[in-house]
């Protein structure tokens, strides 16, 4: 039997390019992590925490998500966390993902950055001898000040050398409205003095000047979300001209309120637009779906093509942190499999 589309997207290659490991938690470990740690949660059951997944924009999403977090202590919680979701991206047919972590939500709680790295490490390394490359990005809290952000990129230096296949890279997430690019000029400078990747939240909640920002004063490589690019032409011609990709996870922006329908999502428009859109699922255990809900998302509600599909698929490799020999390989498996 020929397979359907959805069958033919589900088995399909893909690169994911943004996934925050803490938002990987589903609430079941949440649980068991609570208990194994004697951390006391503000739900009563799963049932409970899982009904407060009602969000209304993203600080209301970051509530819950840093509340989430406070089960992880010790290195093997990070790693449980991390080999689940090396299960859930296996299963979704992820033959490479670039993983976010936020060190200051653990640092803040007296957790070392290196308990961190090396739990999420042991998982990936595991992940990678069943055929899932990864890659590992720092991800610096906007709510917090730059000084912060430069103590936890000076913490993390060490980390840097050691993990040095793994950890190439930095990024900016958490509250965006009020915390601008700008605001982390310094730190972004000193990353990429030192040759890391960079990217940044912006343009999920924040206007199209946070997208100009993190272009123009952190040089970002790629840029997370962007799908606010959609109200400056100029900016929309700018990322297709230049093809600074965009990660971007409708179910993410459907839950925050972002579009209060996927039909009225800019995906599709900013691909026919020629911009370097890629599919991602940003935090699947509070979103409803891993990568592949995501893809069935935009496909059931903008008429997103067979073609569509393949360019989206082919942007995630073209997109990721890999060398040239890498993509080839990549994009040779890809084109083995989907025929457009
Ligand atoms: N936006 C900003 N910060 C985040 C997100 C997001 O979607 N997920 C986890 N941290
Ligand atoms: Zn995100």
């Amino acid at each position: 039997m020929t397979p359907t589309f959805a069958e033919k997207i589900a088995g399909a290659p893909k690169a994911e390019l943004h996934i925050h490991i803490e938002g990987s938690l589903e609430p079941e470990l949440i649980f068991k992590l609570a208990e194994r740690n004697g951390v006391a949660l503000a739900y009563s059951s799963i049932e409970a925490l899982r009904a407060a997944y009602a969000f209304t924009d993203l600080q209301s999403f970051l509530d819950i998500y840093y509340a989430g977090a406070s089960v992880l202590l010790n290195e093997d919680d990070f790693y449980d966390m991390t080999a689940a979701y090396v299960e859930r991206a296996l299963a979704d047919g992820v033959v490479h993902t670039e993983i976010f972590f936020d060190p200051q939500t653990h640092t803040e709680r007296g957790v070392p950055i290196e308990t961190v790295v090396a739990g999420i490490e042991r998982a990936l390394a595991e992940g990678e001898r069943r055929g899932l490359s990864s890659k590992l990005i720092l991800c610096f809290l906007r709510h917090l000040s730059e000084d912060d952000a430069l103590a936890t990129y000076s913490a993390a230096l060490p980390l840097f050398d050691t993990y040095a296949h793994r950890l190439i890279g930095v990024g900016l997430d958490s509250s965006e409205r009020g915390h601008p690019p700008s605001k982390f000029e310094r730190v972004f400078a000193q990353a990429r003095e030192r040759g890391l990747k960079l990217v940044a939240h912006a343009g999920e909640e924040g206007p199209p000047s946070y997208i100009y920002e993190a272009l123009d004063l952190l040089l970002v490589d790629r840029i997370d979300h962007g799908v606010r690019s959609i109200e400056d032409p100029a900016l929309v011609t700018r990322l297709a001209d230049t093809r600074v990709a965009l990660t971007v996870c409708p179910l993410s922006n459907l839950k925050l309120r972002v579009f209060d329908d996927m039909k009225r999502h800019t995906l599709k428009a900013l691909l026919d637009r020629g911009v370097a859109v890629t599919i991602n699922s940003d935090d699947p255990a509070y979103f409803g779906g891993y990568v592949n809900a995501n893809y069935l998302a935009a496909v059931e509600a903008l008429g997103v093509t067979d073609r569509d599909v393949y360019t989206l698929i082919r942007n995630s490799f073209e997109a990721a942190f890999v060398t040239p020999r890498e993509l080839d390989a990549f994009i040779a498996k890809l084109d083995a499999y989907w025929k457009p």
